[in-house]
């Protein structure tokens, strides 16, 4: 939610801060807004809209300046206007703030700053920022002191990157609760919401802990007057964040899911087990979770957390861990869980699973969780992240950087990395032979083939997907794995296409959605060959007996369906939990070229920002 960014240094700053704000537009999209100094004078260019009509702004004198911050804006307080967008000054033109979060105490603060005398032009919370900075610093002239004594009296989430014409090449930056990385490059440092701006100029980079305060400078950054070295070595490329020749990240991302899988299993599986040796157990490099043995033994009820599509994983989880490993598992809305002083004790596992690792929500149970005792495990795809350091044990999903809105790769490798980590805690609990597990293994090395597979038939499942186009609302069915794959697939569609679209467990639709189905109703079914199969043939017949259009998602081996439905999607039927990550490869295209026929915007689809900082 919101992008931030800041440049100091020998190069073109403003060119920099712009380049870096167009990486982070997945963050928010309404607004943006750049601030630089020129000849000491502070410049302020903000426009609605994209960074690119930002960018037509600039005029060419801001290529003189060396030190500037800028920001992508997703609305909060105050309508996406050029006024409410970032950066915010105080009234005598002297701090200019970008801040991603939420001020919560603006209300009040406000009042007493106008009360004090100062003129707001904006309808948004940061501005108060901007105001209580430039008081601080008249009483004690010290940058970074200022913004240490402006954020203890603010209440909320923020991160700030703050430029003054007191102190020109110096960026002051800090954060409680929303994301902020400093990098370090020679001669030239920068500040960003996340490492995506940073990484073409230096992988080395420091991930701020709340309440810290930096103070940035071309040759160095501070804090409390010390030097800070970086802490972290970014691992993916800038090549990894880029479109690589793909019409949008969307489909980049879903192509790259093969490959992001034979990553996973490479980085995740330290040895498959030697098959026919009833006696030797698979190994897995899960050192990101130290939780011991003994621990894992203990365990007695694990309670997922997550929002959104990672929720949906978080409900294929539940099967895979209580198959496995015997322990019964809640699967919760992070934003539910915290508010309703949930029942969990220490012998509670809270698993967190958060592509970005930044979800207030996600984080705010987590918190809660920890502050009753609990162990935390991630499933995390960012390293740096504010949950990866917050929990006691992170997995990583080793999918690289996911820039597209609407999550697909991180799914996938959300799902892959439980079934890993369900297979563990089975083992370690004494509830899975050796051969049960070694072939659940082999499963997952498989998947990427049937992953490949599936994606073959993108041409077939763009012509299915085509005919359905424009309907204007469509559901999604399915039983068992079959009703989060349900969900994921209708929450595709709907967040990319702006169609109406329900997931339902197909065992409900008679006890109500089936009233919805007439012949405009397209209806996609996940029509595997499990246990359930014959029911959701059932399914099926009700909804053909009552006129709707039946797209399955069926078995490579099933000849039966094709005389049932309107249009058949066929995947290779492993007859195992990894099917899920099979399936979830037509639901991801059928949305994607939907979208992309309605001329939608598909990487930044409207009202979304990838990473939901804020609650
Ligand atoms: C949907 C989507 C969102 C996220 C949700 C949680 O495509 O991307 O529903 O899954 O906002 O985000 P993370 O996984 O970063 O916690």
């Amino acid at each position: 939610m919101c992008g931030i960014v800041g440049y100091t240094g020998s190069g073109r700053a403003v060119d920099f801060v712009l380049a870096g704000l167009e990486k982070l537009e997945y963050r928010g999209y309404d607004s943006a807004g750049i601030a630089y100094l020129d000849g000491g004078e502070l410049r302020i260019v903000r426009a609605v809209g994209r960074v690119d009509d930002l960018r037509k702004k600039i005029p060419a004198e801001a290529a003189r300046a060396h030190c500037a911050i800028g920001h992508t804006r997703w609305a909060t307080h105050g309508r996406p206007t050029e006024i409410n967008a970032h950066p915010h000054c105080d009234n005598k033109g002297r701090f200019a703030v970008v801040h991603n979060g939420i001020i919560e105490n603006y209300a009040k603060l406000r009042t007493e700053l106008e009360h004090q005398g100062c003129r707001f032009v904006s309808e948004t919370d940061t501005e108060v920022a901007a105001h209580l900075i430039a008081k601080m610093h008249e009483t004690m002239k010290d940058f970074p002191r200022a913004v240490e004594r402006a954020i203890a009296v603010i209440e909320g989430s923020f991160a700030f990157a703050v430029l003054s014409t007191e102190h020109p090449g110096a960026i002051v930056a800090t954060r409680r609760g929303s994301p902020l990385v400093a990098g370090f490059g020679r001669g030239e440092m920068l500040v960003a919401s996340d490492a995506l701006p940073i990484v073409p100029t230096t992988p080395d980079v420091f991930y701020l802990q709340d309440d810290q305060v930096i103070e940035v400078q071309a040759e160095r950054i501070e804090m409390g007057g010390k030097p800070v070295q970086p802490s972290e070595r970014i691992r993916w490329t800038a090549e990894d964040a880029e479109r690589g020749g793909y019409e949008h990240f969307m489909l980049k991302e879903i192509y790259e899911q093969s490959g992001a899988l034979r990553k996973l299993a490479s980085k995740l599986i330290a040895d498959p087990g030697t098959a026919g040796d009833p006696g030797t157990f698979p190994a897995f490099h899960l050192n990101g979770a130290p939780l011991s043995k003994d621990y894992l033994r203990g365990v007695s009820r694990v309670v997922v957390v997550a929002q959104g599509t990672s929720y949906h994983a978080g409900m294929i989880a539940r099967n895979m861990i209580e198959r496995t490993a015997r322990v019964p598992v809640q699967v919760e809305y992070g934003s539910d869980f915290r508010y309703r002083s949930p029942i969990i004790d220490p012998s509670v596992l809270v698993l967190g699973i958060s592509q970005s690792g930044e979800t207030a929500d996600t984080l705010g149970a987590v918190r809660l969780a920890k502050e009753r005792g609990c162990k935390t495990l991630a499933v995390l795809n960012v390293q740096g992240s504010t949950m990866a350091r917050e929990s006691d044990g992170v997995v990583l999903m080793h999918v690289g950087p996911e820039i597209g809105v609407a999550s697909t790769k991180a799914f996938t490798g959300q799902i892959a990395a439980l079934y890993v980590f369900a297979i563990h805690f089975g083992i370690l609990r004494g509830t899975l032979s050796a051969p049960e597990a070694r072939r659940r293994v082999d499963d997952l090395l498989q998947v990427s083939i049937r992953v490949d597979e599936a994606l073959a038939q993108n041409d077939h499942i763009k012509q299915v997907a085509l005919k359905y186009k424009d309907a204007e609302h469509a559901l999604y069915l399915g039983r068992g794995t079959g009703f989060p794959l349900a969900l994921e697939g209708a929450l595709k569609l709907k967040e990319v296409s702006y169609i109406h679209a329900e997931g339902i467990d197909a065992a409900e639709m008679k006890h109500g959605p089936i009233a919805l189905i007439d012949e405009k109703m397209p209806v996609f079914v996940l029509a595997l060959q499990g246990r359930r199969y014959d029911k959701i043939v059932s399914n099926i017949q009700e909804v053909k007996a009552r006129g709707g259009r039946v797209i399955a998602i069926a078995s490579h081996d099933d000849r039966a369906i094709e005389a049932r439905v309107d249009d058949v999607i066929r995947v290779h039927d492993d007859r195992g939990i990894v099917n899920s990550i099979v399936c979830a490869i037509p639901l991801q295209l059928i949305a994607y070229h939907i979208a992309v026929a309605l001329g939608r915007d598909v990487d930044k689809p409207r009202n979304l920002a990838k990473s939901v900082t804020v609650e």
